[in-house]
């Protein structure tokens, strides 16, 4: 098969028969346009252009032939594997260009499209904020007590110095319960946690109870039945005001940043003795009382440099009594705010409303806030 044979019949090289070279490019041409993809124009190719395929064996039967007939089967063998080239490069450029018109169509991306993926929530800012207000106090060894809100009156009232003729008791907008001679209350402040925490512990005690609280106000911007509270007790041996005047300083700082203080107002609680109302430096001019423009007055606290935060004092010896706790040896401070209200200044809220009608795209707002 290999090397020149002079003695060699070309009639009988049966490869270089033209019947021959014709089916072998038939065979390929067919193959060839029966390839649906480039995986299997690529074999046709091994099958049909391939060292191995009729019409290569064909070219390397050529030198076998007497010259006087190698030109006439050359050129028959190269006309057909041309052809066969031809034909597969045409092939060739037909299916890429419908592989990668079909891969443009498979990986499109349709950003229209509706996905099933839920929306990531956000936790409310009620459930942070009293978190934060919550760490900010255990970072100072301080511990977190919570009670029912459905509460007895003795708890709510009573212990804390408001008998039942005691006029203070008008103050707090009462929501009973029915029967009324179950004398049980929706808790109108979180105080009777901190009654509660000194019947049940000894003392020292260094608590914070945040928590919902509840009284017969409107439903307004700024007022609405149902709220948020924080109220904080120490009792221990020689407390005094001035830990209670570092303890909100320290408060105010860390919830609304340094530069922001307090300053106590005289004012009455029925279970602290003395009392003082709590003023914040007012977070928006920062106790300037004075508008950006450095001569209108600051809206949110109208001028004063300050705004109201809460209520506080040294805990009357007659609270402590009832709950238990010998007045000679222990004294105490106790502090209560809104947490709703704190949480309005530090966010810039307008509207309470907001905080409690469950509007998704309010909360979600707050998804990152810390
Ligand atoms: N319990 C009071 C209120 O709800 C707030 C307060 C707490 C005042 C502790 C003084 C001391 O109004």
């Amino acid at each position: 098969m290999s090397g020149p044979n002079n003695e060699y019949d070309p009639v009988e090289v049966a490869p270089l028969q033209p019947e021959e070279i014709e089916s072998a490019t038939q065979a390929a041409l067919t193959a060839i346009a029966a390839a649906t993809d480039l995986e299997q124009l690529k074999q046709a190719r091994l099958d049909h252009a391939g060292d191995r395929s009729a019409l290569a064996l064909a070219n390397r039967e050529i030198g076998a032939l007497p010259p006087q007939a190698r030109k006439e089967a050359g050129q028959r063998v190269g006309r057909a594997r041309g052809e066969v080239n031809k034909a597969l490069a045409a092939r060739q450029s037909v299916l890429e260009a419908e592989h990668e018109a079909r891969m443009l169509i498979e990986e499109t991306v349709d950003l229209t499209l509706p996905t099933d993926r839920l929306p990531v929530g956000a936790r409310h800012p009620l459930t942070t904020g009293s978190e934060l207000i919550a760490d900010i106090f255990v970072a100072m060894g301080w511990e977190v007590a919570e009670g029912p809100v459905i509460e007895a009156e003795w708890l709510n009232f009573d212990a804390l110095n408001l008998g039942p003729d005691h006029p203070a008791r008008t103050m707090q907008d009462t929501f009973w319960t029915d029967p009324s001679d179950n004398h049980v209350v929706l808790r109108t402040h979180t105080s009777p946690v901190q009654a509660r925490t000194m019947l049940t512990r000894e003392a020292p005690i260094y608590v914070v109870c945040p928590g919902r609280v509840f009284r017969t106000d409107e439903y307004d911007a700024t007022h609405s039945p149902m709220f948020h509270q924080v109220e904080g007790l120490a009792i221990d041996e020689g407390i005094s005001m001035a830990h209670l005047k570092g303890t909100l300083d320290t408060f105010a700082a860390q919830m609304f940043g340094a530069g922001i203080t307090t300053r106590f107002r005289p004012s009455y609680f029925p279970f602290t003795e003395p009392s003082a109302e709590v003023d914040l430096t007012c977070f928006v001019c920062r106790g300037t009382g004075l508008k950006d423009n450095g001569a209108d007055p600051c809206r949110t606290c109208k001028g004063e440099g300050w705004i109201e935060w809460g209520g506080c004092g040294i805990v009357n010896p007659r609270v402590l009594r009832a709950c238990g706790v010998d007045p000679e040896r222990y004294s105490g401070f106790a502090f209560g705010m809104g947490i709703d209200r704190t949480l309005m200044f530090r966010h810039g809220l307008e509207d309470l409303r907001t905080l409690f009608e469950g509007d998704i795209r309010f909360t979600t707002a707050f998804g990152s806030d810390l």
